[in-house]
């Protein structure tokens, strides 16, 4: 029988000898991993699980982006345990049996020829919240919430409407730990490719970094050194269980945007200084990517308008920190994300919200820039406006025949 080519992912320049001046199209090789092109689409929660459990909806969602092009795809916020979902409705991996439902996900978004990503996470004191579909109050017991179990660093809540949170005990953190450790093997057995560590947003790993939130007086309190101490635990403990030739990824918050400016100081709460000594240590660890975000942490932060506006954290994290990173944060135009990579500011670029809009982003980008791109095959033929690009796809596949014949 004919092959069919199934594997040839969208996304990729038709003529990769013409597009290689194209930053964004490039692959690009991480450990054993290696995506065809540096655009991903970033773990977004879609608060539509049960019992932690990815269903149908979830294929189709991340599907699609897989289909049309996109080289990575991380899967949403997966929670550690029960008490670390945001909602009662959020993914889960802490326990064995969801690996299956998660391993359908992970298995559609490589059929496609996209690399499947997967963020495992706690929410910490922003849990037992209700999903923002319905609306921004705590979800309490008879509605499935948690909200006498809420775990954080100490017992501030995150803001007056938010449950009061226990502060965690030492034993509580080891199991936590643990937990990270467990869940990142889950993640390899369901056959995720890149694993990434929430460690962003206000959520527990960031909790415990920030002196805005963290006011222990215990080893996990006080200096850098201690405040860090928790998140570097929980990341040593994930890169044992994971596999070497894999890609691990830290997902951080480079600022609690305390004050205006995603570069100014808060030497006492959260920075890009502290950030980049964070990163310098992850590395060291065995991270092999940062992925840069800000704020989450403190219900009143100064959010910086415009686009772009988080690709400054990331480009001083990859100059002093000397790390691969991903930029994120409303990259929106194609010619933007290409400046961002050019420019050596990153080495990814992750788009959010601009994939909700558009999940043909990386085909509409690559055409943007200049360069064919291959559509999905069973699209391809059939699509009028690209009729240039499709006549340039067959006559490639029918050289590429006529080689292999010979
Ligand atoms: C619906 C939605 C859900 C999100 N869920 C997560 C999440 O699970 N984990 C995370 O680290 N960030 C999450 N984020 C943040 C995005 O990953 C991204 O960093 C942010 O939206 C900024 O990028 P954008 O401007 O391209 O959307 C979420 C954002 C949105 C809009």
């Amino acid at each position: 029988m004919q092959a069919y080519n199934d594997k040839q992912p969208a996304g990729v320049p038709l003529d990769p000898e013409a597009a290689k001046d194209i930053k964004l199209f490039q692959p690009i090789t991480v450990k054993s991993v290696t995506f065809h092109n540096r655009i991903g689409v970033p773990p977004m929660c879609m608060y539509s699980s049960e019992d932690g459990a990815l269903n149908d909806f979830h294929i189709m969602h991340y599907g699609k982006f897989a289909l049309l092009g996109a080289g990575l795809v991380i899967i949403e916020a997966t929670a550690v345990e029960p008490q670390g979902r945001i909602t009662p409705r959020d993914s889960g991996l802490w326990k064995d049996e969801q690996i299956p439902a998660l391993k359908r996900v992970v298995d559609m978004i490589k059929s496609q020829g996209a690399v499947a990503g997967l963020q495992i996470a706690h929410a910490g004191r922003k849990a037992s919240t209700a999903p923002p579909y319905m609306g921004d109050y705590v979800e309490t017991e008879e509605n499935g919430g948690w909200p006498d179990d809420v775990r954080a660093a100490s017992d501030i809540p995150f803001a007056s409407h938010y449950p009061k949170p226990n502060a965690l005990t030492e034993e509580g953190i080891n199991e936590i730990v643990q937990k990270f450790a467990d869940t990142a093997r889950r993640a390899d057995q369901a056959g995720v490719e890149v694993l990434e560590i929430h460690s962003a947003h206000g959520y527990l790993l960031h909790n415990f970094l920030s002196g805005n939130s963290n006011k222990r007086t215990d080893k996990f309190g006080g200096s850098l050194e201690n405040r860090m101490r928790f998140p570097l635990m929980v990341a040593k403990a994930v890169r044992q269980v994971w596999p070497d030739h894999k890609p691990l990824w830290v997902r951080f918050s480079g600022s609690d945007l305390k004050n205006e400016g995603v570069l100014t100081k808060d030497p006492e709460g959260w920075d890009i200084d502290q950030a980049t000594e964070y990163a310098r240590q992850l590395k060291a660890i065995g991270v092999d990517v940062m992925d840069c975000s800000s704020g989450g942490n403190l219900s009143n932060a100064v959010y910086p308008k415009g686009d772009l506006y988080q690709v400054p954290l990331a480009e001083a994290i990859k100059r002093d920190a000397a790390v691969d990173v991903a930029a994120v944060g409303k990259i929106v135009d194609a010619h933007d994300a290409e400046s961002v990579l050019r420019d050596n500011k990153a080495d990814f670029c992750l788009v959010g919200r601009e994939y909700l809009r558009d999940s043909s982003w990386a085909l509409s980008a690559c055409q943007e820039l200049g360069a064919a791109v291959r559509w999905p095959k069973q699209y391809s033929w059939a699509v009028s406006g690209t009729r240039k690009a499709i006549k340039k796809q067959k006559e490639e596949e029918m050289k590429k025949e006529q080689e292999m014949k010979k």
